[in-house]
C-alpha cells in the first residue's frame, strides 16, 4: 500500500467531491418530503438492516408483478403457495432477482451507507446503494486493523489508491474478479478482461451492513479469528461490480456511468476516470435458501446477440465470428505492457427462455422490467439478468450448492455466468456455475471466496496452495471438460427434483 502524491487531477476529483458534497447538505433533505409507501404485498428486507429480521412472508401473486418502483431488496423469492411445489419457480427467482437489482441500483440516501432514498426513483441521481456497501479494501485492512464503522471511511493509507473517500466514492483497483488470487499462483486462470476500446475492466466486491457487522463483530477480518465453520445470518448481501473504463466506449448513453478513483494497473497511479457499469453479481442468503440466491446481470451491449434497437456494437465482441479463446490469454502477474489487444467475447450459453406454467423465462422478465424502466426513461433499462441460480431443494443447510442440488442444474444447456466476470469458465456448470465453485469454501466461510481469500493475513501463495479449499478452486478453474459428473452425495434424503 502507498500514499500518491496529490496529483493535480486528483486535486480536480477531490474539489469536485467537497463541492458536490456542499451542494448535497445543502439541497433539502429526504426527512422534509412524505416518505412512499409500498404497493405491492412482497415481503422486504430494509437495504438498513433494521428492522431484522425482515417481515414476514405475505400471500404472494400467482404471476410475479413487475415492480420498478421497489427500493427495498426482497427478503425472499416469493412464490405463492398455490404455485406446484414440483414445478420449477424460475419466474418467481427472476422476479426476486429484478427487484434486488433495482433495489441495489437505487440512489443511497446522503450520507446513510446501504440506505435507499425513498424520495427518488430508481433513475434519480447520486451514488447507488450498492456503491455504498463496504467495500473489500474497506473490510480487510492491509495490517489487518479493525475496519472502520459501517458509515464511515477508512483513511487513505487503507486503499490501493492512497484516495480520500467520501460517501459513495468508489475505488477501483483490481483487474480481475479474482483481485488478489492472481499472485497467488493462478497465474494464467485469472487474467484480465481487455474491453474491445481497448482498457482493462475493473471489479469490485462489496458487503451489507447485516454480512459486514457478522464480520467485524466475531474479527472474521482475522485470519486467527476464523472459526472452522461459519453460517451468515438471513439478508446477508454481497455483491460484485464490474466496471467498464468509458474512454471512446460507444453509446455511452446506454450505461449507468459515475467518476471513479481508478489504478493503471501498469503504472500502479490512480487517476479520475469515468466508468460505466459492465456486470453485477449479487447474492443474499434468504430464510428459504441458506445457500444463498445467486444473480447475475450484465449491460445489455456486452456480447451478442444484440438486442432489438440495439446498435449492434459490443464492449467485448468486435462484431466478427472470430471465436473466444478457451482460456484467458492474459495474466495479472504480470499484466502485460503495453496494453495487449481485446480478445473476442461471447456468451456460450443463451439466457433461459424456459416457460412453466405459462408464466414468463428469464428472457421475458428481462422484456418486463426493461419496457418498465423505458417507460421510465431510466438508463437500467440497458441492462438484462443473465441468470438467478439458488438452491433445490430450498431449506436443508447442509445440502451441498453443486449442480445436481441448484438450478439451472447438472449439464445445464442455458448461461449460468457473467461474461465480464465468469468469461473464460463458461462451459461446464460443474465447474463454472456460481454455487458449484463457491460451495468449495462452504463449510469454511459460508461460501464467502473473499473472506476465505482476504482474511488477514493473507495466505502467501505457497501456502495458499496447501489450503485444499483453493487447491480444489484451482483444479476446478482448470477443468474445462464440458461433460459434467455429479460430485458430491447428496447429503439430504430428500431428492432434489423440486424446482422450489
Ligand atoms: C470458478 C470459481 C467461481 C465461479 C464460477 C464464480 N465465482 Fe464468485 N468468486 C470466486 C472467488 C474465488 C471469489 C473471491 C475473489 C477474491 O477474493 O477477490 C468470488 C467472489 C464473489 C463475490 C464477492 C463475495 C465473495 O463471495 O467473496 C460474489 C458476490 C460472487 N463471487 C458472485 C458470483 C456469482 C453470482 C457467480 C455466478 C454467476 C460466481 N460468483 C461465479 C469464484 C467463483
Amino acid at each position: 500500500m502507498k500514499t500518491i502524491p496529490l496529483s493535480g487531477s486528483r486535486l480536480f476529483l477531490i474539489t469536485c467531491l467537497l463541492a458536490f458534497g456542499v451542494v448535497m447538505v445543502l439541497l433539502p433533505g429526504p426527512w422534509q418530503q412524505p416518505v412512499h409507501s409500498r404497493t405491492d404485498n412482497l415481503p422486504v428486507a430494509q437495504a438498513s438492516p433494521t428492522p431484522y429480521p425482515c417481515q414476514s412472508v405475505a400471500s404472494c401473486p400467482n404471476a410475479p408483478v413487475t415492480n420498478i418502483t421497489s427500493p427495498q431488496v426482497p427478503c425472499d423469492v416469493c412464490i405463492p403457495s398455490s404455485f406446484p411445489s414440483a414445478a420449477n419457480a424460475i419466474a418467481f427467482f427472476d422476479d426476486y432477482s429484478w427487484r434486488s437489482f433495482i433495489a441495489l441500483v437505487w440512489p443511497a440516501l446522503q450520507n446513510q451507507r446501504g440506505v435507499p432514498d425513498t424520495n427518488q426513483t430508481v433513475d434519480g441521481k447520486g451514488p447507488r446503494v450498492f456503491e455504498t456497501y463496504k467495500g473489500l479494501w474497506e473490510l480487510f485492512h492491509f495490517d489487518g486493523s479493525a475496519p472502520s464503522g459501517w458509515n464511515d471511511y477508512d483513511p487513505p493509507t487503507m486503499n490501493a489508491c492512497g484516495a480520500t473517500t467520501a460517501f459513495g466514492d468508489l475505488v477501483l483497483a483490481s483487474f480481475s474478479k479474482f483481485s488478489d488470487l492472481g499472485q497467488a499462483g493462478f497465474g494464467k486462470l485469472v487474467g484480465p478482461l481487455v474491453a474491445q476500446n481497448q482498457t482493462y475492466v475493473s471489479y469490485l466486491t462489496a458487503y451489507n451492513q447485516i454480512e459486514f457487522d457478522q464480520i467485524t463483530s466475531n474479527s472474521w477480518y482475522l485470519r486467527a479469528k476464523l472459526p472452522s465453520t461459519i453460517t451468515f445470518n438471513p439478508q446477508s448481501v454481497d455483491i460484485k461490480s464490474a466496471w467498464m473504463d468509458m474512454t471512446n466506449a460507444k453509446n455511452p448513453e446506454r450505461y449507468y456511468t459515475r467518476m471513479a478513483a481508478v489504478m493503471d494497473p501498469v503504472s500502479g497511479k490512480c487517476s479520475p476516470k469515468l466508468m460505466g457499469l459492465v456486470g453485477l453479481h449479487i447474492v443474499q442468503k434468504t430464510p428459504t435458501r441458506p445457500q444463498w440466491i445467486w444473480s447475475t446481470f450484465e449491460q445489455v451491449d456486452n456480447v451478442p446477440p444484440a438486442q432489438s434497437g440495439a446498435p449492434g456494437t459490443f464492449a467485448f465482441n468486435d462484431g466478427t465470428s472470430t471465436p473466444m479463446p478457451p482460456k484467458n490469454p492474459y495474466s495479472v502477474n504480470p499484466l502485460p505492457t503495453p496494453m495487449p489487444p481485446p480478445v473476442n467475447v461471447t456468451r456460450t450459453k443463451p439466457i433461459s427462455t424456459l416457460v412453466v406454467q405459462g408464466l414468463p423465462s428469464t428472457v421475458q422478465t428481462n422484456a418486463n422490467y426493461q419496457q418498465a424502466l423505458k417507460k421510465a426513461g431510466s438508463v437500467w433499462q440497458y441492462y438484462q439478468l443473465v441468470m438467478t441460480q439458488w438452491p433445490v431443494p430450498g431449506n436443508s443447510p447442509a445440502n451441498p450448492g453443486t449442480p445436481g442440488f441448484s438450478f439451472p442444474g447438472t449439464g445445464a444447456t442455458t448461461s449460468f455466468a457473467n461474461t465480464t466476470m465468469e468469461t473464460f469458465d463458461q462451459s461446464s456448470i460443474a465447474t463454472g456455475g456460481c454455487m458449484s465453485c463457491h460451495t468449495v469454501t462452504k463449510t469454511g466461510t459460508d461460501f464467502l471466496w473473499s473472506l476465505a481469500d482476504h482474511a488477514f493475513p493473507p495466505k502467501i501463495p505457497s501456502l495458499l496452495m496447501q489450503d485444499p479449499a483453493f487447491r480444489e478452486l484451482k483444479t476446478l478453474i482448470e477443468k474445462s471438460q464440458p461433460m459434467e459428473k455429479p460430485s458430491a452425495k447428496p447429503v439430504s434424503k430428500q431428492r432434489p427434483g423440486r424446482r422450489r
